[in-house]
């Protein structure tokens, strides 16, 4: 087959809320900073656009609803000759935004793309508890507003099962990689034509992208007066103040989601933030809670150098790898910090802003995800409670400031 270099065809595969869109989005994005013209087509926006009647309840979407199937294949037909005529024209990449899980759909596809070389990404995620917290996203949009939460989570859910019934796993297309969605992870990969753009795609397939993290510790606590560790205790009026001056900060930036854990001071310190956003969603991670002392919970520095003196010093001599008696290490935090990061990433989907409000020990190791530091010097990055850090990082731009927002003035 001769292939045109400068013109990719790109058709999306996966489940709903497997990331495709958000991927699809970011990847656009990140082309056209290097002027390579890339245009989604999404079949269900296009569906939106072109049908009036309400196409959120679950029979549209049964393989045996024949009125539905028609209407879903014409949108997909459409939204491939518009493709054809934007790369035909001067567009470089066409994005296909759908489902695309069956081999009929995507033999459709391979048959009407054929004066350019096609790539399928598809998109796998089956962690459980992602998907739930996705689905009450989704549910959020516009289509689902007619409908109480519970029956809109029910019709999404039925929805995704009926397309889990036509689907036909990749393996047989000429060029495709199939992506671990949530841990930016090729699962599986055949490219056997030179594909244009390849090497770059791949490349932001596997990098963790952030745009704008905005990454703060609690405001302060009783606890942290005593110079006490763990626990569940409450800011302080300065600990409130500081929430308060961050919400200021911040109000005119975008927070559509901030991510804490679950204590209460992480979420007292997210709530005055949060009401000065337009639309903006709390979500605790139990991932995000600080580093479990064990047998040290709710002791201070200064206690536990008096009645546990070998765990102290033990941990002194080697901070990173010292695990608490009945608790955690720096060193056994590293998966579950990773996976928040991951789960964060994913549920913010499209956002420009992602705000996350941990604690001491959590925030040195999310900041170790995205900035190279020695293990062992690790557990003394500095977190204070009066700034925070502005993190980007992007296949393109790596950027870490330490930034102060201004205090409530005391009178
Ligand atoms: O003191 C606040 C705190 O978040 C404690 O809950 C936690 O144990 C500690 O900081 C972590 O810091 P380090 O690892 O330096 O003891």
């Amino acid at each position: 087959m001769k292939l045109n270099a400068e013109k990719l065809f790109v058709a999306m595969v996966g489940l709903p809320a497997r990331g495709k869109s958000t991927i699809a989005s970011k990847l656009k994005e990140n082309l056209l900073k290097d002027a390579i013209k890339t245009r989604i087509f999404n079949n269900g926006q296009l569906r939106r656009r072109l049908m009036r009647e309400n196409t959120s309840y679950p029979e549209f979407y049964s393989p045996d609803n024949r009125e539905g199937v028609r209407l879903r294949e014409k949108i997909a037909l459409i939204n491939i000759e518009k493709a054809n005529k934007y790369l035909e024209h001067d567009g470089n990449i066409a994005i296909l935004d759908a489902t695309n899980v069956s081999g009929n759909r995507r033999n459709i596809i391979v048959s009407l793309s054929n004066k350019y070389p096609l790539l399928f990404i598809e998109c796998i995620n089956n962690d459980a508890e992602i998907l739930e917290e996705s689905i009450k996203r989704k549910i959020t949009l516009p289509e689902f507003q007619h409908l109480s939460e519970n029956v809109a989570v029910r019709s999404f859910k039925q929805r995704i099962d009926y397309y889990k019934s036509i689907y036909d796993p990749l393996g047989k297309e000429r060029n495709f990689v199939c992506l671990d969605s949530l841990n930016n992870k090729i699962l599986k990969e055949d490219i056997r034509d030179s594909l244009p753009y390849y090497d770059r795609i791949r490349d932001f397939l596997v990098t963790d992208s952030v745009k704008n993290l905005f990454l703060i510790r609690h405001g302060e606590t009783y606890f942290n007066l005593e110079n006490r560790i763990g626990g569940d205790s409450r800011l302080t009026q300065k600990g409130q103040s500081q929430a308060v001056a961050l919400a200021r900060y911040f109000r005119k930036k975008v927070i559509p989601v901030i991510f804490t854990s679950e204590k209460t001071r992480t979420i007292e310190t997210a709530k005055p933030i949060k009401e000065l956003q337009g639309h903006c969603a709390i979500i605790p991670l139990r991932e995000f809670n600080e580093i479990d002392s064990g047998v040290c919970e709710g002791m201070s520095y200064e206690e536990i150098r008096e009645k546990m003196p070998s765990i102290y010093a033990s941990r002194k001599l080697d901070k990173y790898n010292y695990v608490y008696p009945g608790g955690e290490g720096y060193v056994t935090m590293q998966e579950r910090i990773g996976r928040g990061i991951k789960k964060a990433l994913y549920l913010s989907g499209n956002a420009g802003n992602i705000m996350i409000v941990g604690h001491r020990a959590v925030n040195r190791m999310i900041l170790s995800h995205f900035l190279y530091r020695r293990k062992e010097d690790v557990p003394y990055i500095y977190i204070p409670q009066d700034k925070f850090y502005h993190i980007i990082a992007t296949q393109d731009k790596k950027l870490f400031q330490l930034k102060r927002f201004e205090p409530l003035s005391k009178n």
